[in-house]
Formats: C-alpha cells, sequence, structure tokens
C-alpha cells in the first residue's frame, strides 16, 4: 500500500546525516512511497510545520555530503535530554500540538534519526501515539543496544589524522603534544584514535587519571630515548578525585554542561611537572564535519534501508541497531537513558596495555 512517510534529523550534526536521508527516500521510492523532510529537528512538527518534499531525482550527491540537509537542532521545546543519564518529559502541550501537526500533514509513519536525546524524544511521541522508527546517530558512539552509532567512524577517522600529524611534529620538537577529542562522558573516540593513531597516553572518562602515572610514563619514554609523547585526551576525561572541565557559562537552558577545556589543563600540568615543552589542540567540531568515511556511508545506507523495512512491517516504537555481522531491528527503549561506556577491564583497553598504552592511572 502507498505511505506517504517522514524523516527528521535531530540533536548535533555528524557525517552520515545526508547519506542516511538519501538512502530512506530511495528505499521508500522504489516501495512507491512518498517522503517528507522536517526541518530544523523536532521543533519543524510545531508552529506551522517547516517541511520539504524528498524528491528521488534529488538525492544525488548527498551520499558523501557533510552534514544535513534538514538542518538538525540540539535545543529548543522538545530537548529531552539534561545532563549524564538524566532525562526530561517533553510537555504534554508540545506533544499535542506534534501529534496534531503530524496528522494534518497526513504522514505515516516519522523516523527519527538520533543520539541518545533525539531518540529519548523518539519514544515520547511514540508513548504518544506517533508511528516512530529510530536511526541511531552519534560521533560519541555512546548508545545501548547497538555495536555502533553511525558518525563514530568518521569521527575517529578525522581524530586519527589529527595525531598524524601531531606525531610529527613532536618528534620534530621533542615535545608533548595533547590531543583533545569529542565523545561527551564516553571515550570511544579517544580510545579508537588513541590504538589507531598511536598515543603513548589515553585519558578517558571511564578510567580518571592521575599526573603522576603520565609523568612516569613520559619519563619512561625518556629513558628509552623517546623524547616526545602523544596523548589524546576525551572532553570528558577527568583526574581521579576532580571533575569534568567544562566551559563555564556554557550550560544550555536546561542545565546541560558543555565539556571541554581538559586538553589545556592537561598540556600545562604536564609542562610544569615534566619541564618540557607542551602544546595542545582541541579537535572540535571538525570531527563532526565533511564527508563520511566508507564504513559510515555503508552503515546509513543499510539503516536507511532497514528504517524503510520497519515502517512496512509496522514496528513502530523500534530502532535499527548494529550488530555484527547483521542489521536488526530493537525497542527503542533499550537504547535509551543509560549511556554505553567503554569497560575498563575490557578487550579495547587490554589491547592498549598490550602495547604499552598507559591510560594515566595507577
Ligand atoms: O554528542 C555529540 C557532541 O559532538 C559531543 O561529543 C560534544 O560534547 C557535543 O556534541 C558538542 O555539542 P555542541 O555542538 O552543542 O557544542
Amino acid at each position: 500500500m502507498s505511505k506517504h512517510i517522514s524523516i527528521l534529523t535531530g540533536g548535533g550534526d555528524c557525517p552520515g546525516l545526508n547519506t542516511v536521508i538519501r538512502s530512506v527516500v530511495k528505499a521508500a521510492f522504489l516501495c512507491g512511497w512518498e517522503t517528507t523532510g522536517i526541518l530544523g529537528g523536532y521543533e519543524g512538527l510545531l508552529d506551522e510545520p517547516s517541511t520539504i518534499n524528498l524528491n528521488y531525482r534529488d538525492m544525488d550527491g548527498l551520499l558523501f555530503r557533510g552534514g544535513t540537509i534538514l538542518g538538525t537542532a540540539n535545543r529548543g521545546r522538545f530537548s529531552a535530554k539534561t545532563g549524564y543519564g538524566e532525562a526530561r518529559q517533553v510537555p504534554e502541550k508540545i506533544l499535542a500540538e506534534a501529534r496534531e501537526n503530524f496528522k494534518h500533514l497526513g504522514l505515516d509513519a516519522l523516523i527519527c534519526v538520533g543520539g541518545d536525546g533525539s531518540l529519548s524524544i523518539a519514544q515520547q511521541l511514540f508513548d504518544a501515539g506517533f508511528p516512530v522508527v529510530g536511526i541511531p546517530k552519534t560521533i560519541d558512539n555512546d548508545l545501548q543496544a547497538t555495536q555502533m552509532t553511525f558518525g563514530f567512524d568518521s569521527a575517529v577517522a578525522c581524530a586519527v589524522e589529527a595525531l598524524d600529524r601531531l606525531a610529527t611534529t613532536a618528534q620534530s620538537h621533542n615535545r608533548i603534544m595533547v590531543l583533545e577529542v569529542m565523545g561527551r562522558y564516553a571515550g570511544w573516540i579517544a580510545g579508537y584514535a588513541g590504538i589507531a593513531g598511536g598515543a603513548d597516553i589515553i585519558l578517558i572518562p571511564e578510567i580518571p587519571f592521575n599526573y603522576e602515572s603520565m609523568c612516569r610514563k613520559i619519563d619512561s619514554r625518556e629513558r628509552e630515548g623517546k623524547q616526545f609523547s602523544l596523548i589524546v585526551v576525551a572532553e570528558g576525561a577527568r583526574e581521579k578525585g576532580g571533575d569534568y572541565i567544562t566551559m563555564s557559562n556554557h550550560d544550555n537552558e536546561y542545565g546541560e554542561a558543555r565539556l571541554g577545556g581538559i586538553g589545556h589543563v592537561v598540556a600545562e600540568q604536564l609542562g610544569e611537572r615534566t619541564g618540557k615543552e607542551t602544546r595542545a589542540v582541541v579537535l572540535g567540531h571538525l570531527q563532526r564535519g565533511g564527508a563520511p568515511t566508507p564504513w559510515d556511508r555503508q552503515l546509513c545506507t543499510r539503516f536507511g534501508v532497514s528504517a524503510v523495512q520497519l515502517i512496512a512491517d509496522k514496528q513502530f516504537g523500534f530502532m535499527t541497531a548494529y550488530q555484527p555481522p547483521e542489521i536488526v531491528a530493537v525497542p527503542i527503549t533499550e537504547a535509551i537513558g543509560r549511556i554505553r561506556t567503554i569497560p575498563p577491564d575490557g578487550e579495547l583497553c587490554r589491547v592498549a596495555l598490550a602495547l604499552g598504552i598507559s591510560f594515566g592511572d595507577g
């Protein structure tokens, strides 16, 4: 039966959003369905709804274009995330208005592409009677129920390229170079990039660090004749007994802190303690921009097709998930509410330790 489906992108952007949109529109078109894009994230469902007709023929070039042609927002009247593991209920008045507009637009289903916060909203819409399916997106890779979110691989690739570049300048100047990467309260980007980029020390939120341990590692490298060190630090890493480093006065309207600044703190402390020259680089939103990697492109494409299939099967309230080697469907409730972090005693950490990489603990 012919359907009119819709798609929106919520939360922070990341490479691969356009790839997902293209995949959904193409797969839907081949089912004989029409697709409408909701503009500006969930906000597009309010007031006079902002929408765009997504035509099969307009999808050319979206496979590898960064950003999202639909726009996105991680704040506004729908914001459901307030901090680490905390969610906020979207007011009933807002849900009712969105429901009314959705009905008025004649839509049969809504695909919500987002991370923890956006999928929490998707679940609330589902509970309010919306025919919703989810697609997991975030560079942080911190969602439960999926081995990988899209955007993560592209962010790691960006961080590894930065580490490759920093390694040569660190070596030339015998310096300690510190790279701060994103990831919120999970260390996946730092962990993967640190291993792939040959970091000597990786600091992640899951393992609080101390400076004495880091200095010992730098010292032992010096004794091996290596006068430079490469450190990757997750924005959510913190000193043992210390607090997260945040940008003061930058909490959003719901009190969610904006992490950032730990890279410079670590560089300064290590400079003072070792007497070596140190420099810090904050990679920031470079990790969220640009073209998706080939890995992300195939993941986005598979997620998009799978989401259309979920609608065909009327499996609402479900999300596409990567559980190797398959893309499967899981209830959205299984993915949200509790972030997925790196197990400190897991294989990833064991591999790093086996290579002599320090987590700055002990
Ligand atoms: O969740 C994705 C993410 O890029 C985090 O890694 C980072 O802490 C945050 O979003 C940055 O958000 P904003 O773009 O609002 O500064």
